[in-house]
């Protein structure tokens, strides 16, 4: 198999240990371009890159970052966007110039002409390590099930079932956007490197099933399976499911 799994005990090893991993892509590449990603799951990532850069000062002044998505219809200053977000969770607290982070921005008046515009910047910087998180449906990035697997930067609806689980960020669940600009599949697939987070039982169905190795365009992460180079750091509830159907084989 491609994919590395690392097993750790709890949220707080899985973010340390994802912590170490880009830490040692920082401190080796010269001009480093990381992808990052928004969600619960790397918000302790993000905690421990700022304890090393403030304890350790370890400098992050050569790191570019492309982040995987961004709501259509909010502004950059909601607190609700992923600008805010990331803004919050990690920019601020560190030392990346802003001309060096990359976000897909939602409020382009040409959306179209925005995401051939992203893209292009990913093709001309290239991503060494793309983070990632998995949605309960299996979605990378805002990659719904059944996008083609050969799409790169667009507009996207949102499932209903991922406006529900995002919904507990908003004040009210319609307040959820219902379109997003997200990297495609395709785009995250020209990645060097793949790093996909998960934590908690709320997971443990969605880690199963990419773990099973069937690879379809209606389980989006199955994508994984046809890239070079994939590590998976999860932790035990999240490896939970998939440990007991390995144990029931045995
Ligand atoms: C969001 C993001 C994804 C993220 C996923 C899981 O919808 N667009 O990039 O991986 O949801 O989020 P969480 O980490 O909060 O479970």
């Amino acid at each position: 198999m491609n994919i590395t799994i690392i097993r750790v005990p709890d949220y707080e090893s899985m973010s340390r240990q994802a912590a170490d991993f880009l830490l040692k892509k920082i401190r080796e590449l010269s001009s480093p371009v990381l992808g990052l990603a928004t969600g619960s799951t790397p918000k302790g990532l993000y905690e421990q890159l700022i304890s090393i850069h403030q304890t350790q000062k370890i400098s992050y002044r050569h790191v570019t970052t492309f982040n995987l998505d961004e709501y259509i219809g909010l502004t950059a200053s909601d607190p609700n966007s992923y600008h805010a977000f990331m803004e919050d969770a990690f920019f601020r607290h560190v030392d990346i110039p802003a001309s060096q982070i990359y976000i897909p921005n939602g409020e382009a008046a040409y959306l179209e002409h925005e995401c051939t515009r992203y893209e292009a910047l990913i093709d001309k910087k290239g991503i060494d390590v793309q983070v990632l998180g998995i949605g309960q449906n299996g979605h990378i990035g805002f990659n719904e099930p059944d996008t083609p697997f050969s799409q790169l930067t667009h507009v996207t609806t949102l499932a209903e079932s991922t406006r529900e689980a995002n919904a507990r960020f908003f004040s009210s669940p319609e307040d959820v956007p219902k379109q997003a600009i997200t990297m495609g599949i395709a785009s995250i697939m020209k990645s060097s490197e793949i790093l996909l987070l998960a934590s908690g039982a709320r997971k443990a169905e969605a880690v199963t099933r990419l773990l099973s190795g069937n690879v379809s365009e209606d389980f989006p992460a199955s994508v994984l399976h046809h890239h070079r180079c994939v590590t998976i750091i999860a932790d035990d509830e999240a490896l939970s499911e998939f440990t007991r159907k390995e144990e029931e084989h045995d």
